[in-house]
């Protein structure tokens, strides 16, 4: 139940997957609302919400990580042995921009000098020097990877509906309620 097996996601593997998913997606959006606001009390409140979840999201990739590697995916399903290649390189696409964003992010507030906390409970330390030619161009990197980022997971969802409703397998239902 808790753990994957031969042919379903266990319950630990799905909350990973749905709960990043979400945040993923808000991040986003809060990535981009707040670096429009003008300069207030609120952009400090967004910022300081946006590192927060941020710093959450390392966590729980890490974790997660840890939990794919002892603990096996089933195996795809259907015959279409590209289609599956294809999968399992966006996987790890997935994967590693679910490292690299959110690490590219840490690495541009530590370079802004104003470091990152976590919901004002821990300061997280600094993993790069205070320059703003190098904090300019983490953000940047930083922008884009998180754009290539939801385009990608928006294709891969693409594809777990094209499997529910035109090819009708299972694909969807175990990652959901089976
Ligand atoms: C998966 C996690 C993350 C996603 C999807 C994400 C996404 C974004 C997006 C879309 C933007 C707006 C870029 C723009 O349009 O200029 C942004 C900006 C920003 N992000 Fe993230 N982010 C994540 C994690 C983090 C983390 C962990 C930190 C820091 C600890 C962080 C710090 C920032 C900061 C400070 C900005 C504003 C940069 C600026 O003022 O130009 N982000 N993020
Ligand atoms: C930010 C959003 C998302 C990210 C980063 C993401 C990432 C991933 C990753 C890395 C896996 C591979 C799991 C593994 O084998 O270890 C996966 C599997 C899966 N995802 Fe997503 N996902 C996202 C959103 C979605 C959405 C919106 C859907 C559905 C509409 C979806 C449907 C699935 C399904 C069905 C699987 C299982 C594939 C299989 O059986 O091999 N994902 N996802």
């Amino acid at each position: 139940m808790w753990r994957n097996s031969k042919d379903r996601f266990g319950t630990i593997t799905k909350s990973f997957h749905w709960v990043m998913a979400l945040l993923i997606m808000a991040m986003f959006g809060l990535g981009r609302y707040m670096t429009g606001l003008p300069p207030s009390r609120d952009l400090i409140y967004y910022y300081g919400l946006h590192k927060s979840f941020g710093i959450l999201l390392i966590a729980l990739i890490v974790m997660r990580i840890f939990w794919r590697k002892s603990n096996p995916a089933p195996k795809p399903l259907g015959d279409d042995a590209r289609a599956n290649r294809l999968a399992e390189i966006m996987h790890r696409i997935l994967y590693l921009l679910m490292v690299l964003v959110p690490l590219l992010g840490w690495a541009g507030s530590s370079a802004s000098g104003l470091g990152a906390s976590f919901f004002n409970l821990l300061n997280m330390p600094n993993i790069a020097p205070e320059n703003e030619t190098l904090e300019l161009l983490l953000f940047r990197i930083h922008e884009i990877a998180a754009t290539l980022l939801v385009i990608l997971a928006l294709a891969h969802a693409g594809a777990a509906l094209y499997r529910h409703f035109i090819k009708r397998d299972d694909t969807l239902r175990r990652m959901t309620i089976r």
